[in-house]
């Protein structure tokens, strides 16, 4: 298989090492899935890699490194909304899908060492398989990421270092290390093997309701979750299962908003933006990396952006937290920006929220 520069259009086979083009565009993969049909999907299989068939998945080595992440349930919340549970993955957060297929594929091709910056989740995720794979492991995390997410990455064997300064920061760090050390950048917005596993996102609630729900809100900061989404709906529209692309409702924080930023002025690339703390780690990303590619789709689509207001997190959480739904702080964040966009724009009915940090991870 090969890469396609997203910048420039040259190839490369997907064994390369190198994080991304020489031009400095990132990679996309040269692959279009066949038709999708629920028939092809492998009932037999209880992980997301039923889905095989649409994904850029090569042979079994992905059964040795599976640690049965997917399958998660959509329950109803109330009336208008639904909650799909990917915090009841084998790290606790959505990131598991792109990180099994991207260590999977990482194990396939004789990696074995790893490098990868995050918010904690991805960084979690990444070590949790790269555990798994047998491949060495570090990650660099931001200061101030929830200690359960550092225990939980070191508990999986991998080094983790935590950096000083911001979130983008951070990254700056791991890549230079990469570029120095040469060391594989096993990275969830960098690889284009992680958008293959979060596409199963959306598999998943099509196989679940036989339809897609009318609205579907998605965090963003690098937009991974957003991105696997979108490249999953229009392969169910191309494939003719579904016939109209439900309404996306984008979330930032209020305190880091790039995209809805730009996305509000129909610019084509992020904001710049000055970031300020926010409780909501997981979406506080000020340069995202695929931020043009996000902003396309964006006004491709007419998705709407929404924030989450910083003062409405912790009341979000508590109301979730209230009816059973413990999740992390970022994750109330999707709720909080939901009640907000209903505020703004009238109730969203019939509305997909993802649940994707389970709450134990950033209680501090
Ligand atoms: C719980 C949670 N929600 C949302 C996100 C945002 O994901 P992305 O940066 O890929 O948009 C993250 C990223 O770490 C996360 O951990
Ligand atoms: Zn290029």
């Amino acid at each position: 298989m090969d890469y396609i520069c997203s910048k420039c259009g040259k190839k490369a086979p997907t064994t390369t090492r190198q994080a991304k083009c020489d031009c400095g565009g990132l990679w996309n993969l040269d692959y279009v899935p066949p038709k999708f049909s629920l028939e092809d999907v492998d009932s037999d299989e209880w992980s997301m890699f039923r889905y095989r068939k649409f994904m850029a998945v090569e042979g079994d080595g992905w059964k040795d490194i599976s640690l049965g992440e997917g399958m998660t349930p959509v329950v109803r919340f109330d009336e208008n909304v639904l909650l799909k549970m990917d915090y009841f993955m084998p790290t606790l957060s959505f990131k598991d899908r792109g990180a099994a297929v991207l260590i999977a594929y990482c194990k396939a091709i004789g990696v074995d060492y790893v490098v990868q910056d995050s918010s904690g989740n991805a960084g979690n995720s990444v070590a949790a398989y790269a555990g798994k794979a047998g491949i060495k492991c570090e990650i660099f995390v931001p200061e101030g990421t929830s200690p359960g997410k550092i225990d939980m990455i070191r508990a999986h064997g991998a080094t983790c270092t935590v950096v000083s300064g911001s979130r983008d920061h951070c990254a700056d760090v791991c890549r230079g290390k990469v570029d120095s050390d040469g060391c594989y950048y096993a990275n969830h917005v960098y690889n284009p093997y992680f958008y293959e596993g979060t596409k199963t996102y959306i598999y998943e609630v099509f196989e679940q309701l036989k339809r897609m729900p009318k609205h579907i809100l998605i965090p963003v900061g690098n937009g991974t979750l957003f991105l696997g989404a979108i490249y999953a709906l229009e392969h169910l529209l191309a494939s003719g299962v579904i016939d109209e692309m439900p309404k996306i409702i984008a979330l930032q924080s209020q305190n880091c908003d790039p995209l809805l930023q730009a996305a509000e002025r129909g610019e084509d690339k992020p904001a710049k933006v000055t970031p300020t703390p926010t409780i909501a780690e997981g979406i506080a990303i000020g340069l995202p990396m695929r931020g043009e590619e996000i902003l396309r789709l964006t006004h491709k689509y007419n998705i709407k952006y929404v924030h989450a207001l910083e003062d409405k997190i912790m009341e979000a959480r508590a109301a979730l937290a209230k009816k059973g739904i413990y999740c992390e702080h970022t994750t109330a964040a999707n709720y909080a920006a939901y009640l907000h966009y209903c505020q703004l724009y009238g109730t969203a009915e019939d509305c997909l929220i993802t649940m994707c940090g389970a709450g134990l991870k950033s209680d501090h």
